[in-house]
């Protein structure tokens, strides 16, 4: 990007809205300006139409927001945060927040500010990075001007995230910047300049005063980046990841025993985490690659003869994900049941492609997988990292059959969202039974039978089955 592109800021402030805050203020008698993730953004060309626009006011953030807001319509509803001296609302797909400059001061051991009212410079001041402290004016003898006290332009044209006064100062101000300023890196594609890398790493300790709330907003953003092995690179370095998440942390390095190694666990698990393509709702299926090896280093073992070997790693991996989801507050409904899931079956379609290619052994994965079996899919071929040209060639080779087999098992048998054609109630009320050990053996087999082809996955079929299968217990059915 070159510098006469930052002349034409006006483009930035030409919806109306900006012409409104403008009047409005002029007419309370209060300066406003456009700043933080906007302004970069815009200057960054990244997609700013529709993002949240902050305004900081010297004066009133409040009376401004208010007044603003009743200009566009008297409708609109404003939520205001008395405490930050905050007021928002939504507009036309952006949500404008507006602020009173502050000249804030935290306490040493909580991100609780003690609010002072300041200046528009006192407010950069406080701002996280040069990036992240550029203003634009809208105040009428000023209107378009941009006001970049710290060579924030500079450090876009360069691409570094720098912090605008002495790094420890403002890291000591919210712990949190340390992790925002990689999850910057990562997702803009910036460099950390090194004072400012330097500092995160002296500081690191800090971070556990945040909530992990917050710091996970920052580990999505991360994983949600075009890169994000960039990203957890970096917080590897700067010993972030050691105390938020040191599973992850714990897959770093490679041991020797007798001359064999085995593969940077660390390394190979951001590969398949960059590999998974990025869509809007790929955020879980990347923490499932995040994850798939999680209990490498617990399981590992060296075993003469064979090698290095990860036992169960799968299973004893998907049992640690409820853990790491609660501790991080990461929700721990369904989302976290899909990433359990993945981890525990990561290993199948690959198992299976590499023998032949059973009926019964598609059924079975069909069924364990259901509606996730796309994605599970799409992680087993991220999972293939291999260098060996000719290695990668044949698994994707097999893959691609493994794919064909479960499209035609699922026409032909539909186990995908498998539902028993013959339920315990039925078979309690054939049999006169009570609920219990026998109606589940029973309803057992049937699936049984099905996955393994037995018969076909079809009332009449199941029917026949269980009279077999009962008579074979003492079982006979009773006339009703
Ligand atoms: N900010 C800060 N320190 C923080 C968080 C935010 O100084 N810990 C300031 C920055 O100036 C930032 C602005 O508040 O630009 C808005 O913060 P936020 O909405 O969290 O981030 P954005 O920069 O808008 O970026 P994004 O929307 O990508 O998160």
């Amino acid at each position: 990007m070159n510098k006469s592109s930052y002349l034409d800021i006006n483009r930035f402030i030409s919806d109306r809205i900006f012409s409104i805050i403008a009047d409005s203020a002029y007419e309370s008698g209060v300066e406003a300006y456009v700043i933080g993730g906007y302004v970069r953004d815009c200057l960054l060309g990244r997609d700013y139409e529709k993002r949240d626009i902050d305004i900081v006011v010297d004066g009133s953030g409040i009376e401004l927001a208010i007044k603003v807001a009743r200009r566009i319509s008297p409708g609109i509803k404003i939520t205001v945060y008395k405490n930050f001296g905050t007021a928002m609302f939504r507009t036309k797909g952006h949500i404008i927040e507006f602020v009173g400059a502050r000249k804030e001061s935290y306490s040493s051991n909580s991100r609780k500010p003690v609010v002072e009212n300041g200046t528009l410079e006192d407010d950069q001041n406080r701002r996280d990075f040069t990036i992240n402290a550029l203003a634009i004016s809208l105040n009428r003898n000023s209107y378009g001007k941009l006001i970049d006290p710290f060579n924030g332009i500079k450090d876009l044209d360069k691409r570094i995230i720098r912090t605008p006064l002495e790094p420890g100062k403002t890291f000591s101000d919210d712990p949190l910047r340390m992790l925002r300023a990689i999850r910057f890196a990562c997702q803009l594609e910036f460099d950390i300049h090194p004072a400012t890398f330097k500092s995160i790493k002296n500081n690191a300790e800090r971070i556990s005063i945040v909530s992990y709330e917050r710091i996970t907003i920052e580990l999505n953003k991360i994983l949600l980046s075009n890169k994000p092995s960039e990203g957890f690179r970096l917080l590897y370095e700067s010993s972030l990841l050691k105390i938020i998440l040191p599973e992850v942390y714990n897959l770093k390095g490679v041991e020797m025993i007798e001359k064999h190694g085995h593969k940077d666990n660390f390394e190979h698990t951001l590969q398949v985490v960059d590999n998974i393509s990025i869509k809007s709702d790929s955020l879980w299926l990347r923490w499932a690659a995040l994850l798939h090896d999680i209990a490498k280093p617990k399981t590992k073992k060296y075993i003469e003869g064979t090698g290095w070997t990860f036992h169960g790693h799968e299973y004893v991996g998907s049992r640690m994900v409820p853990g790491i989801f609660k501790r991080l507050k990461l929700p721990m409904d369904d989302r976290m049941r899909y990433v359990q899931k993945l981890v525990a079956l990561h290993l199948r379609p690959i198992i299976l492609s590499q023998e032949s290619v059973t009926d019964s052994a598609v059924r079975r994965l069909l069924f364990d997988a259901g509606d996730d079996i796309d994605d599970l899919m799409m992680l087993c071929e991220a999972d293939i990292t291999s260098k060996n040209e000719k290695k990668v060639k044949q698994h994707l080779r097999n893959f691609s059959i493994v794919r064909q087999k479960l499209t035609e098992i699922e026409e032909k048998d539909h186990v995908r969202n498998f539902q028993p054609p013959i339920d315990g109630n039925k078979i309690i009320q054939m049999f006169d039974l009570k609920p219990g050990r026998q109606v589940g053996y029973l309803k057992e087999s049937i699936k049984e039978a099905i996955l393994d082809g037995i018969i076909p996955n079809d009332h009449e079929a199941a029917m026949d089955y269980l009279i077999k299968k009962a008579a074979e217990i003492g079982l006979k059915p009773v006339d009703k």
